[in-house]
């Protein structure tokens, strides 16, 4: 048996801006999903048929990664609500994506790899097929698992779920874990990791330390509304069509983001709940919030330093950053919402188990 997990995320500034190249901020939530893989008599997932249409993220990366490889019996659990706002199906895309790698080993060529995807060596990735050099050895298990590819397949499959419009922000904060901040340009206080682009936009992906940051918690609340990305993208994108003055919004959102960045970089974290609760109000005017929402988010108020909505909005979640998990997570709850407690910026994606890899040597 083989599995991965990896994390869910939570954004705390620039949601629907970043997919127009805003600045954003996304961190990694204690709440994962885990993928086990193990060899079957056919294609079955939590022990039923596996039908394509149904898991589309796992039939885009079966076809990367285990084309022509035996049928396998796949199991999903997990503590992330689905189409919450908190990155299930990217962490899910993840996750599986480190576990077929890690099932079916890596061909290497003079210690470097003979294949795989990478963002230092740009290729086809997004819908292409993907090359492979003959290589002199292979790496099996938990070492041939790169959290870069797991990134970079995420997206691509996350990108094809929503109609090609996708920023990487939710693949790289469940892949490497932590706190990931998209800009427009290689910033020179950040970690510059790697930089996508997809349909003409950019995005350069950096990674910020906060394992200097405590005694404070996020408060996630659900409202129990399943709310598609997709059709919230979609819904902005009509919005800024029929009323282009809208973008001022977006603009404005990219100005909040980079507020909130240089708060959490300086650790005030009164600035960052206060760059929040703006950040909120400009999403509200994009007509992305919902009377739930809008419930929950007064109720948690009072007792936290900055409340918003995060994902995608029409429903899912709001989160609120506070030094009260307990009682922000009480109005919460009173008020109807659900609620879970994560620290700010949890670990990225892992393997829990390669104790029988390889399952399948496509390098024979
Ligand atoms: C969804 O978690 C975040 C959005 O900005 C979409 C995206 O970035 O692809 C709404």
């Amino acid at each position: 048996m083989v599995q991965a997990s990896a994390p869910g995320k939570c954004i705390l500034f620039g949601e629907h801006a970043v997919v127009y190249g805003q600045p954003a901020v996304a961190v990694a939530i204690d709440q994962r999903m885990s993928v086990e893989l193990s060899l079957s008599n056919d294609w079955r997932i939590d022990g039923m048929s596996f039908h394509p249409d149904r898991h589309p993220h796992v039939e885009a990366l079966k076809q990367r990664l285990w084309d022509l490889g035996p049928a396998l019996s796949i199991k999903i659990s997990g503590n992330i609500p689905p189409a919450s706002g908190l990155g299930s199906s990217a962490a899910l895309s993840v996750a599986a994506s480190a576990a077929l790698r890690c099932a079916r080993g890596r061909q290497m060529v003079d210690d470097d790899w003979a294949e795989g995807w990478t963002a230092a060596r740009p290729g086809s990735i997004y819908d292409g097929p993907w090359t492979s050099s003959k290589g002199d050895s292979v790496v099996n298990g938990a070492d041939c698992v790169d959290e870069d590819e797991c990134a970079i397949l995420a997206h691509a499959v996350e990108a094809y779920a929503q109609g090609g419009r996708a920023s990487p922000l939710d693949s790289s904060a469940c892949a490497h874990g932590g706190c990931i901040v998209l800009s427009d340009k290689i910033e020179d206080n950040l970690n510059w990791i790697y930089t996508r682009s997809l349909n003409g936009v950019s995005w350069h992906v950096h990674s910020v330390d906060l394992s200097n940051i405590d005694d404070v918690w996020l408060v996630i609340g659900s409202t129990g509304i399943h709310a598609p990305t997709s059709e919230q993208v979609q819904k902005v994108a009509n919005l800024i069509k029929e009323q282009p003055g809208k973008m001022r919004e977006i603009e404005t959102i990219g100005i909040v983001s980079r507020r909130g960045i240089a708060a959490l970089m300086s650790g005030d974290m009164e600035s960052v709940g206060r760059a929040m609760s703006e950040n909120h109000l400009l999403l509200r005017s994009l007509g992305v919030s919902c009377p739930e929402l809008e419930v929950l988010i007064s109720a948690a108020a009072p007792s936290s330093l900055g409340v918003k909505l995060t994902g995608a909005g029409g429903g899912g979640c709001m989160i609120a950053l506070t030094r009260n998990p307990k009682m922000t997570s009480e109005a919460i709850e009173l008020a109807g919402g659900r609620t879970l407690i994560s620290k700010l910026a949890s670990d990225g994606m892992k393997i829990d188990n390669d104790d029988k890899a390889p399952l399948w040597d496509p390098y024979e």
